[in-house]
């Protein structure tokens, strides 16, 4: 039986399904959001991004083309980049697309070995979508699966107009998160928006610092400094885990000593480091070892076995 994962007890170390079961089916689909439900996943991750009709759709790009049919079926709407952006289609438009599986630059398919998609109805959904269906599963099982959105490239939509976090904030307000206790994290990479969120928005939804791998600005955010800086305006970190891997462990440590949580990305049964044979022992390493508080993993039934078994 799954051991009930309560949010509040911020001591609880969770298991956040990335993109969805996205290592089984489609990234960021109404069935990959379930299917990590139904894995036991403490947390779903949507990233979001803003249509020209200012509705909040559920996309790891700002561009179509990566995930689903755009250019088949609007061969001529991309701009001069040769880009299909989801801000200049309205919603009704992109609920005609079809998601397809992400391939790599040279054309291969990110998961090659497992069954072809295209054919089987795969959607974009709304934000709201996947919150009704992540409240109503709450509702049905008495569990407290929590959701973990994104804002992706805020200063994209800024340029464009597009009032990204104002929405997000909105509809989750909408949907009953409020407060600290709220059973969601807001994430970013983008500090700024962050901090608008918080200070400007008057945001107190916890809120995580996601941190890339490399990079200027983001090797100055793993800094004392920088973290002090990030523990000014937000929750957590969610950091590259090779950072994490890089300091043995100290990066945790020294996030924890300023009330931060850590959570790394992203956990990958086909895509291990050198010399680990099994995701489980890689998971183990960074929920034991490293003593991380949550993980982004593709596989979350094999988080959950790991750090919530029985
Ligand atoms: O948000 C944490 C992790 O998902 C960041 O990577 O590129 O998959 O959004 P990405
Ligand atoms: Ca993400």
């Amino acid at each position: 039986k799954h051991k009930k994962h309560d949010n509040k007890n911020r001591d609880d170390k969770i298991v956040i399904a990335h993109r969805g079961a996205s290592g089984y089916l489609p990234e960021h689909t109404l069935p990959a959001y379930a299917m990590a439900y139904a894995l036991g996943a403490d947390f779903i991750e949507p990233d979001v991004v803003m249509t020209a009709d200012e509705r909040l759709i559920c996309l790891h790009d700002i561009h179509l083309e990566s995930t689903t049919d755009v250019e088949q079926k609007f061969p001529d709407r991309a701009r001069a980049d040769g880009r299909w952006y989801a801000a200049d289609f309205t919603l009704p438009e992109i609920e005609t697309l079809a998601v397809t599986e992400r391939t790599n630059p040279d054309g291969t398919r990110v998961f090659p070995g497992r069954f072809q998609a295209e054919a089987n109805g795969f959607h974009v959904p709304t934000l709201r979508a996947v919150i009704e269906m992540v409240q109503s599963l709450n509702r049905e099982t008495r569990r407290d699966v929590g959701i973990y959105p994104e804002t992706k490239d805020p200063a994209f939509h800024d340029a464009e107009g597009l009032p990204l976090e104002r929405k997000l904030l909105d509809t989750l307000a909408e949907y009953g998160y409020a407060g600290r206790d709220a059973n969601v994290f807001v994430q970013s990479f983008d500090a700024d928006n962050l901090k608008e969120m918080r200070s400007v928005m008057g945001s107190d939804l916890p809120q995580i610092q996601l941190i890339e791998g490399s990079g200027d600005a983001f090797d100055a955010m793993v800094t004392p400094d920088g973290l002090d800086e990030i523990a000014t305006y937000a929750d957590g970190i969610g950091p590259d885990k090779n950072r994490i891997a890089d300091t043995d462990g100290a990066l945790v440590s020294q996030a924890h000593q300023r009330g931060l949580k850590v959570h790394p990305y992203t956990f990958r049964a086909d895509q291990l480091p050198a010399g680990t044979r099994r995701l489980e022992d890689e998971l183990r390493l960074y929920y034991h070892r490293y003593d991380v508080d949550g993980l982004f993993t593709d596989f979350a039934d094999i988080a959950v076995g790991v750090i919530h078994p029985g």
